[in-house]
């Protein structure tokens, strides 16, 4: 692969992890990349590195802009190791004068690779740096999604380099938002801000407002995981932020696991309740899904409906997981039902409203539970429960 110019010497020379396949849980079926970007100024700066086991492919990339020798300054926006891992051997070669980072980014590097004498210069919100012809303005954005997370804003171009923000696991040969399709990018885009930065959507809203208010003026983003933003940079920063204030659609999904079909017909039955009320409907068979596509889709949901048979007085191993992973990144604003079938005991339906209550979810019956095989009426109970949650998203009440 080349370095790419995306502003007059400013190149990207990251790397393309057309392999990964799992982000600490979260599905990576496209695999990823690791964006660096080099500026050439009469300070020699790269900002970010890659995840370790990539190094060659920058430093080769750095090659054929400039010999990497000849850097002067390396900016640490995001200490997590997909952007650090090759931070060691990168410093090795460079030597660069200095390394850049905030408060909390020293102290996160200190802690990863306990090197004392990387020549750390400590950098506040809004400080800026002469490179030369060029100015990086320092922004940090503290716990989106580390303590140590900052932006880098070259001034003279308009260009944001955000880290993590805004960007998509997508490993792709194209660099630019322009060059993919924009169905896939939109999808990849909303599926990474729903894993990764869904907890902390209070803090977005916070720096998107603060951002409009600074007066930034952006003509490109570049962000750490895939394309760069050229050809219209306020469309992301507009669609996080409907997701950071959870903006939902009239849409539902049916979230079920299932061991000898009767969880599975009471799925597609309270789905037909659901498509008969107008609801916008996606089906999850967690045998088939993974977990980041059902918070993708939950993302702009408004409803969630679960379905559990009982197994051993709980619910099926996929949906505990599924619900960990969930409460971990704390949707708000949800509608919520279950569903399950049971032999004996029949916890699940319970268990399954209890966590949803956790969740602050607006448990709107008290579900559906079926004695081992659903009879046609049990089914017409679970189309009922679709039509009670298709009423409650409209704001009806419950038998409207
Ligand atoms: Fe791409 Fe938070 O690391």
């Amino acid at each position: 692969m080349q370095p790419v110019e995306i502003k007059k010497n400013v190149h990207w020379v990251g790397a393309v992890d057309w392999d990964v396949r799992d982000f600490h849980g979260y599905s990576t079926p496209k695999g990823t990349t690791y964006n660096s970007f080099l500026v050439i100024d009469d300070k020699i700066t790269l900002f970010d590195t890659v995840k370790k086991g990539h190094g060659a492919k920058l430093l080769d990339h750095i090659s054929q802009v400039v010999d990497p020798k000849k850097i002067d300054y390396i900016v640490v926006n995001h200490v997590e190791l997909d952007h650090s891992g090759s931070l060691p051997e990168v410093i090795d070669i460079v030597k660069p004068e200095k390394v850049f980072c905030s408060a909390n980014g020293k102290k996160a590097l200190l802690a990863h690779f306990h090197r004392e004498d990387w020549p750390y210069e400590v950098v506040s919100n809004g400080q800026t740096l002469r490179l030369g012809s060029k100015t990086a303005r320092f922004i940090e954005t503290r716990m989106l999604h580390w303590p140590d997370s900052m932006f880098s804003y070259l001034e003279e171009d308009k260009l944001l380099i955000s880290q993590d923000a805004f960007g998509q696991h997508w490993a792709n040969s194209k660099r630019f938002d322009d060059e993919v399709d924009e169905s896939e990018l939109m999808y990849q885009s909303a599926k990474y801000y729903a894993n990764i930065l869904l907890p902390y959507s209070g803090l977005v809203q916070k720096l998107i407002a603060s951002v409009r208010e600074m007066g930034l003026e952006l003509d490109m983003i570049a962000p750490d995981h895939g394309m760069i933003w050229r050809s219209n940079p306020g469309r992301i920063i507009e669609a996080w932020d409907r997701w950071s204030a959870q903006e939902t659609a009239n849409k539902a999904i049916v979230v079920y696991d299932t061991m000898w079909h009767s969880t599975e017909s009471m799925a597609n039955a309270v789905a037909d309740g659901l498509i008969g009320a107008g609801v916008d409907v996606k089906v999850m068979n967690m045998q088939v899904s993974h977990r980041s596509d059902v918070i993708t889709h939950l993302l702009d949901s408004k409803a969630i409906v679960l379905g559990s048979p009982t197994l051993n007085n709980g619910i099926l191993p996929r949906m505990a997981d599924v619900l960990c992973y969930m409460k971990g990144l704390r949707p708000a604003n949800k509608i919520g039902a279950a569903f399950g079938s049971y032999g004996w005991g029949g916890e699940s339906v319970k268990l399954l409203n209890a966590t949803m209550e956790e969740m602050k979810f607006d448990i709107v019956d008290p579900g559906v539970r079926v004695h081992y095989v659903p009879t046609v009426d049990d089914l017409a109970q679970c189309v009922e429960l679709g039509r009670k949650v298709a009423s409650a998203m409209k704001g009806e009440s419950a038998g409207e």
